[in-house]
Formats: C-alpha cells, sequence, structure tokens
C-alpha cells in the first residue's frame, strides 16, 4: 500500500483550517487550497490562533507550534496538489463544486492518490461518479471543532475498495481521531440522529413547547449534552443546518428531515448563529441572549 505522506485539504474555512491543523499537527506535509490568498490568510490566521491557543495552555510547546506551521503550505493552484497523497475536500456543500474539483484533480494525480469528501449531508457516490478512479474515493467526516471532536467518520461507498478504506480509516487513527465506519447515506451515523434532534428543537419552539433559554437547559442539566440544541444549531451555523436538513430530506423524503419554517425564515433574514453574531442567540452583547422569534 502506498504511504500517505502529503496531504492537501480544500477549503480553509472553519472545517478546512481545523483539519489542515491537525493533519500538519501529526506530522504530515500539508498543502492548502483556497480560491483567493485573501481567504489563504484568512485560514492561515485561524490556526495560528488555534496552535496559539494550545501553547498558553500548555498543550503544545513553541517547537512543535512552529514545526507544525512550518508543514502547511498555501496555494491557489489545483495543479500543486498533484503530489498528493491523499486529498481531502473541505468546501461548501455544492456537488457541482466540489465535483469540478474532483474532476480536475483527478487527471493531475497519480493513481494511487485518494479523494475524500469531508461533506456531512451529500453522499460520497456521487462525487465518485465523477472521477475515472470511484473505487479510490471515501467520506472522511470531521466534527466542529475539528482540534477537539475525536470523532471521524469513515465512510465507504458501494465500490471503494478495501485497500482505500483500510488507508484512510489507519490515516484517520494516525492523526489522532477515533474513527467509526459508516454507509454512504446522506448523514452518515451522527447528522442522521443529530439532525432530526436538532429540527425538532426548532419545531417545539415553533409550537410554543417552551422558551430557548429552557429547551437549552433542559437538555443540558437532564441529559448532560455539553450544549443545547439552540446553542449548538448557532455553532453548527444556521445556513448549515438548513442546507443538510434539505439535502437530508431530498435523499429520504421524510418529514423529520424538513427543514421547520422558522429556520428558513432565520436564513432569509442573514440570522446564520455565531458566524453573523445572530441566530437563535444575539452574540452583540455579554453574556448572549435568547432572541425573540
Ligand atoms: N479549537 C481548539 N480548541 C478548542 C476550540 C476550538 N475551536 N473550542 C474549544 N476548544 C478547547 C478549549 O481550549 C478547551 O480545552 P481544555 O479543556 O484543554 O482547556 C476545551 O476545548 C473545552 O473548551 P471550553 O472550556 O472553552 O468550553 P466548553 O467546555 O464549553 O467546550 C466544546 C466547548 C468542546 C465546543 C463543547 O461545548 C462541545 O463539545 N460542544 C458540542 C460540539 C458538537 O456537538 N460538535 C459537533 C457539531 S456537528 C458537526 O460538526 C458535524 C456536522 O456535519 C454539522
Amino acid at each position: 500500500m502506498a504511504e500517505i505522506r502529503r496531504v492537501a485539504v480544500l477549503g480553509c474555512g472553519l472545517m478546512g483550517s481545523g483539519i489542515a491543523e491537525v493533519v500538519a499537527k501529526a506530522g504530515f506535509e500539508t498543502w492548502v487550497r483556497e480560491l483567493n490568498v485573501d481567504l489563504l490568510k484568512k485560514g492561515r490566521t485561524s490556526i495560528e490562533k488555534s496552535l496559539g491557543r494550545a501553547v498558553e495552555k500548555g498543550k503544545l510547546s513553541a517547537e512543535d507550534r512552529d514545526a507544525t506551521l512550518g508543514r502547511i503550505h498555501t496555494t491557489t493552484e489545483l495543479q500543486d496538489l498533484k503530489d498528493c497523497d491523499l486529498i481531502i475536500e473541505a468546501v461548501t456543500e455544492q456537488l457541482d463544486l466540489k465535483n469540478e474539483m474532483f474532476g480536475t484533480l483527478d487527471k493531475l494525480c497519480p493513481p494511487h492518490t485518494i479523494f475524500a469528501s469531508n461533506t456531512s449531508s451529500l453522499t460520497i457516490a456521487d462525487m465518485a461518479a465523477a472521477t475515472s478512479r470511484p473505487d479510490r474515493i471515501v467520506g472522511l467526516h470531521f466534527f466542529n471543532p475539528v482540534p477537539v471532536m475525536k470523532l471521524v467518520e469513515v465512510v465507504r461507498t458501494i465500490v471503494t475498495s478495501d485497500e482505500t478504506f483500510q488507508r484512510t480509516f489507519d490515516f484517520a487513527r494516525n492523526i489522532g481521531k477515533d474513527p467509526i465506519v459508516a454507509k454512504d447515506t446522506s448523514g452518515f451515523v451522527v447528522n442522521r440522529l443529530l439532525v432530526p434532534y436538532m429540527l425538532d428543537a426548532i419545531r417545539c419552539l415553533e409550537q410554543g413547547l417552551a422558551s430557548i433559554e429552557d429547551i437549552d437547559k433542559g437538555m443540558t442539566l437532564g441529559t448532560g449534552y455539553p450544549m443545547g440544541p439552540f446553542v449548538l444549531c448557532d455553532f453548527v451555523g444556521i445556513d448549515t443546518l438548513y442546507r443538510i436538513a434539505e439535502i437530508m430530506f431530498d435523499e429520504f423524503r421524510e418529514t423529520r428531515f424538513a427543514p421547520p419554517p422558522l429556520l428558513k425564515r432565520m436564513v432569509s433574514m442573514g440570522y446564520f448563529g455565531r458566524k453573523t453574531r445572530k441566530g437563535f442567540y444575539d452574540y452583540t452583547v455579554e453574556p448572549p441572549q435568547p432572541i425573540r422569534l
């Protein structure tokens, strides 16, 4: 089996930057590709901040931080990724966009290169079909915040080869994660369970069952979840949750995956959660206050 030495991450947003950080920290030469230099700078700054926090807390030495940053190479050109052994895409949830990139890389990369997607709700087979190497495509689904959450879902399609699966699964372990295996259906294991839960919380709110704060308090104090469902929705991103729900509803045609009207209204109003400083909570004030919706 060809060894994985060089890894590329497509996209350096919230998930891509976290993935690049853990991969480089584990000792792999890591290439990060973004659309332009500004996005690359933004992504690199967030990696530097995250590693800086780890140094301050005594979890990482300054030398290891510098070595990790030294292993991260940035580019805007797909051409520069042609020598990578594993390419992980973490761009927005648009199948056309992902397939266009994988289609180009398919022509540039050697046969042993594995393509992986961090998609949270699209199916891997829909990407595999766009390349000439469907047996070398897998899902590698990370969780936010990537440096903290131990889980990675390794997703195999009906045509993923045993070798590709094993190399990817071993890679997930080698970067310090604790992987599980999932079949290639929308949402895999975690979002299959988590998304209906978050959507149900919104439906409870729509029906006036209880307030945002009390529903959150109920689930943190009553079940020991680290975040209540509305804090979690704001953390994941209201726009992202809406998109995932649409994709999962399209896959299963079950009403429990359908985005509730309130979620749609919030997307229209630009209430995307923490990233826009307004979601179910208002983050422009300290401590954040629930919004009357
Ligand atoms: N980067 C690096 N480290 C971070 C971090 C980040 N973005 N955010 C928090 N941490 C670290 C902190 O430094 C801290 O480390 P120490 O314990 O060593 O000091 C630790 O995580 C705990 O952080 P805090 O004390 O600040 O806060 P907390 O105890 O409330 O934990 C949390 C924060 C880890 C995010 C926790 O609230 C949690 O686990 N929440 C649930 C997150 C979750 O469900 N994620 C999955 C979302 S779904 C998804 O990602 C998939 C999808 O497809 C949509």
